[in-house]
């Protein structure tokens, strides 16, 4: 390693069931779909047309394939700190032909350029991330001025729940509710319009409806667009 590089925290492996989950039709069909179409709806007008995308711990692949029939990208990049998962989201690719440049790699040490990436894509994996701060920050690096980040997150309501804790396993930075995601996104600079927001309570989630103005601190889910600001002012503006 070099002399002044960052040393990650180590990362909490997933459980069986957990990988299988999320390879699973339920996984596609009722979260991980839906959630990408709401953020392609919450982000219109926002996205560069033929973007080059990042899809930042990518799985499966499945986001993959997603994007590049959405976004009719020029580049696309594809990472995951898990071999396996590479491996099993290249084959995909391969087998549907579609061109995408899929590496093992974290999210926290990106090896891309900077101000390079028109559009990342960040499903669910934040919350997997033990430095969440080290991952935006290479977000914020790697995106052009005005690239937009689409993110969904689990918050700690629906990741405490018993059920979601004997199945699968998440590290303690994971305990952030809706709105510390949305101060993390502005702590990095991003700017997050309200209208570009939202805080689904899908049936597999098992939470109660919204409690109207309050309806960040209970959510069991964060779904939001940022738009990487021009310099280093401050994103906080919403
Ligand atoms: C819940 S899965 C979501 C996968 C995919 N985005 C989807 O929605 O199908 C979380 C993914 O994040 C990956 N991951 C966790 N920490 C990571 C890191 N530091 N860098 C890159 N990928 C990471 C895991 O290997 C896993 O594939």
């Amino acid at each position: 390693m070099m002399k002044n590089e960052p040393v990650l925290p180590r990362t909490v492996p997933e459980t069986r069931i957990g990988v299988w989950f999320q390879s699973s039709r339920i996984w596609n069909d009722y979260v991980l779909l839906p959630a990408l179409e709401e953020l392609w709806r919450l982000a219109a007008g926002t996205i560069a047309s033929n973007p080059v995308v990042l899809d930042a711990g990518c799985g499966h692949g499945v986001g993959v394939e997603w994007v590049a029939t959405k976004a009719a990208p020029s580049k696309l990049y594809a990472v995951d700190e898990d071999q396996a998962l590479v491996e099993t989201a290249k084959r995909r690719a391969g087998m549907l032909g579609i061109d995408a440049e899929i590496r093992c790699m974290s999210v926290c040490r990106l090896d891309l350029p900077d101000n390079s990436v028109d559009l990342v894509i960040c499903h669910q994996t934040l919350h997997h991330v033990t430095d969440q701060e080290s991952a935006l920050r290479e977000f914020r690096r790697v995106l052009r001025p005005h690239g937009v980040l689409l993110l969904a997150e689990s918050c700690w309501p629906f990741l405490r729940r018993l059920p979601v804790r004997l199945f699968f396993r998440h590290p303690p930075s994971a305990r952030r509710i809706a709105d510390d995601y949305l101060s993390l996104l502005k702590r990095h600079h991003f700017v997050v319009d309200p209208a570009r927001v939202s805080f689904p309570r899908p049936f597999w989630t098992l939470a109660r409806p919204s409690q109207g103005a309050g309806a960040s601190v209970d959510s069991p889910l964060c779904h939001a667009v940022a738009v990487r600001s021009e310099g280093d002012e401050t994103g906080d503006r919403t």
